[in-house]
């Protein structure tokens, strides 16, 4: 069994099994290749709770997972992030050498020098529509977007004395989003009289517009991460299986963002958009869990809160007193609907470095970042 003592050597394995390419010590001091010829300055994050560093902490929301076990395992303890430890945005920005982990845009420390390497938007609870995340107060994608253009791009242009156009084609921009609204969909059965196959194409829609705007603006490398199995998620799994209705629904959507990022290509003259399949990496470790080390691939990691009778909660983890398992690292899932630290490096190494076409599509960040 693993406990926290066994890290270093559950690092070693992992890392010799998915990054023989680097060198071993990548994640104590970040390292690429020995190499730094990432092009990338940095990196500008939008999308939901499993992008969200802290954004929600700043904010009026009753989604906000500022309290142990959040953050157990990260080195600053509990800052707002979704899960024991770091993000799949944080091992990406260590993967990519960025020198600190990006700041929250609503952090009112987030100005001036700070945001050279890029800001982070997301907020859990959000999507794409302005609707899925009213309830919580959160800022849509709309409002995300708002906040970049409107508040962190003319402040960079005052930091680096140049034009948008100019520089914005060194950041990446990644989005990760839609989950809360496919879920929004289920909550709200008589809201939408649509289909999922019209509900999901509209929001790659919606998306689609974002990204253009973006382009217009000098932004030319793109990342999209896909909607993970929520049908595998711990709140959704009955009697040890899935829930196929929305996984289907997950697929669905997924299928038309990949579409939308080959439809934007030729649209988009010298942009690179990048499609990582999470669907099938997070659904992978929960096949085949053993060679990477996981060994509960169902349950929350977490003492969860009992929802009230008929409702889906957004209280994740119990807020009083929770138990928490203490094999972090063999848990795929920390709470009812976010992955573990460990899944989080296995998603960001796979995203950075796979070869498989499979999984990231139709290169890998790193080979991004590289252009
Ligand atoms: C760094 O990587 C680039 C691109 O992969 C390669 O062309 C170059 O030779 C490398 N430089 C060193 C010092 O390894
Ligand atoms: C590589 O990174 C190191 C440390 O960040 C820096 O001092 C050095 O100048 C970089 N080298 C190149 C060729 O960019
Ligand atoms: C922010 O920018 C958007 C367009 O991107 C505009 O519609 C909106 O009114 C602006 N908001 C503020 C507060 O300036
Ligand atoms: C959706 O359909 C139901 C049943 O036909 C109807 O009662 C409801 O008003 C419709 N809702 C909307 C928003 O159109
Ligand atoms: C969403 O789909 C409906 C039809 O199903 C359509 O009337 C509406 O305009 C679409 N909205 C967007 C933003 O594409
Ligand atoms: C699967 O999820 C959907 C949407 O939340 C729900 O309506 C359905 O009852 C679930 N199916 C099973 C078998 O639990």
């Amino acid at each position: 069994m693993f406990n926290p003592n066994t890290s270093s050597l559950f690092s070693v394995i992992f890392l010799l099994i998915f990054t023989s390419f680097f060198p071993l010590n990548c994640y104590s001091q970040p390292q690429k290749n020995g190499n730094n010829s990432t092009k990338l300055k940095g990196m500008f994050v939008f999308g939901s709770s499993l992008a969200d560093n802290g954004n929600n902490a700043f904010l009026d929301t009753v989604s906000k997972p500022i309290k142990f076990p959040y953050g157990v395992d990260f080195p600053l303890g509990p800052t707002g992030r979704y899960n024991n430890g770091k993000t799949v945005i944080d091992f990406l920005s260590e993967l990519l050498q960025f020198p600190n982990f990006l700041p929250p845009f609503y952090d009112p420390s987030t100005h001036g020098s700070k945001i050279l390497n890029g800001v982070n938007f997301a907020s859990g609870g959000s999507g794409l529509l302005d609707d899925t995340g009213a309830g919580l107060k959160v800022p849509s994608m709309n409002k995300q977007m708002n906040n970049f253009v409107n508040t962190t791009l003319p402040e960079l242009e005052k930091q680096l004395g140049m034009k948008r156009e100019q520089f914005l084609g060194d950041y990446m921009f990644l989005v990760a989003t839609a989950a809360n609204d496919i879920g929004h969909y289920f909550g709200n059965p008589f809201k939408f009289n649509q289909t999922v196959e019209a509900y999901t194409s509209n929001l790659s829609q919606l998306l689609s517009a974002h990204v253009k705007n973006l382009y217009k603006l000098g932004g030319r490398k793109f990342v999209f991460i896909a909607v993970y199995p929520m049908g595998c998620y711990p709140r959704s799994v009955d009697q040890n299986r899935c829930n196929e209705t929305l996984n289907s629904a997950s697929k669905t959507y997924n299928s038309h963002l990949k579409t939308m990022i080959d439809d934007l290509n030729p649209q988009m003259p010298g942009s690179h958009l990048v499609f990582v399949n999470t669907f099938d990496i997070v659904l992978d470790m929960i096949n085949r869990p053993t060679p990477l080390g996981f060994k509960d691939v169902e349950n929350a990691c977490c003492e969860l809160d009992t929802p009230p009778m008929g409702k889906k909660t957004h209280s994740h983890c119990k807020k009083d007193n929770p138990k928490v398992c203490e094999d972090r690292k063999s848990h795929v899932f920390f709470d009812e609907a976010h992955t573990s630290e460990a899944a989080n490096k296995v998603i960001a190494t796979t995203a950075f470095d796979s070869k498989l076409q499979s999984l990231v599509y139709p290169i890998n960040i790193a080979q991004l970042s590289l252009i």
